[in-house]
């Protein structure tokens, strides 16, 4: 440990999203990356732009229900410059999943994107457990739609509100 304060202090990272809905893979990497950072902040990006399937008090209102045993996760949402937000709340670090490679590629121009932003912002990618490498909340969402099970893609109250959502009631259990 050196003595500049620095690793002394509380890690804080925005790990940013749609999370239009949250999946367990979302929530893996969020448990892991407890392990590197004091603090995540979980973070809905606004898109005025993007009309999801949840709108973003929905989707915070089912996140905090996720995270509610977790005092080191807090559940947001935040619109304009990710990079801005991240500064705002104190944050050192943005934190991304990665599963494939057409992620690496979507994420990498991101990354450059906000390095140029901002250089003092640092960001963190963590791939993905094998388990949920097809994990896709539009994939999730077909199949929930077309009557298929996603009992290990989503925890239960996400299944539930998705279900009622897509087809209108609940999954019965
Ligand atoms: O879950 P997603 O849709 O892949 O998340 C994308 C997200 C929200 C991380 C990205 O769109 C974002 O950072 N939006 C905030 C606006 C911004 O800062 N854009 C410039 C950097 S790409």
């Amino acid at each position: 440990m050196g003595d500049d304060g620095q690793s002394r202090g509380i890690s804080c990272a925005v790990y940013p999203g749609s999370f239009d809905p949250i999946t367990f893979g979302h929530v893996n990497i969020v448990k892991r990356a407890l392990k590197i950072f004091d603090r995540i902040i979980v973070a809905v990006a606004i898109n005025t732009s993007k009309h999801g399937t949840f709108t973003i008090e929905e989707r915070v209102d089912m996140m905090e229900d996720v995270f509610r045993g977790d005092a080191n996760v807090e559940v947001a949402s935040f619109s304009g410059l990710l990079v801005d937000y991240v500064r705002t709340v104190g944050a050192r670090a943005i934190l991304r999943g990665i599963r494939t490679v057409t992620d690496f590629d979507y994420e990498f121009q991101m990354a450059l994107a906000n390095k140029s932003l901002d250089p003092d912002v640092e960001q963190v990618f963590m791939m993905t457990e094998g388990k949920y490498l097809y994990h896709s909340s539009s994939i999730i969402k077909e199949i929930v739609s077309l009557g298929g099970a996603v009992h290990e893609m989503l925890p239960p109250i996400v299944e539930k509100r998705l279900s009622e959502k897509l087809r209108g009631r609940g999954t019965g259990s």
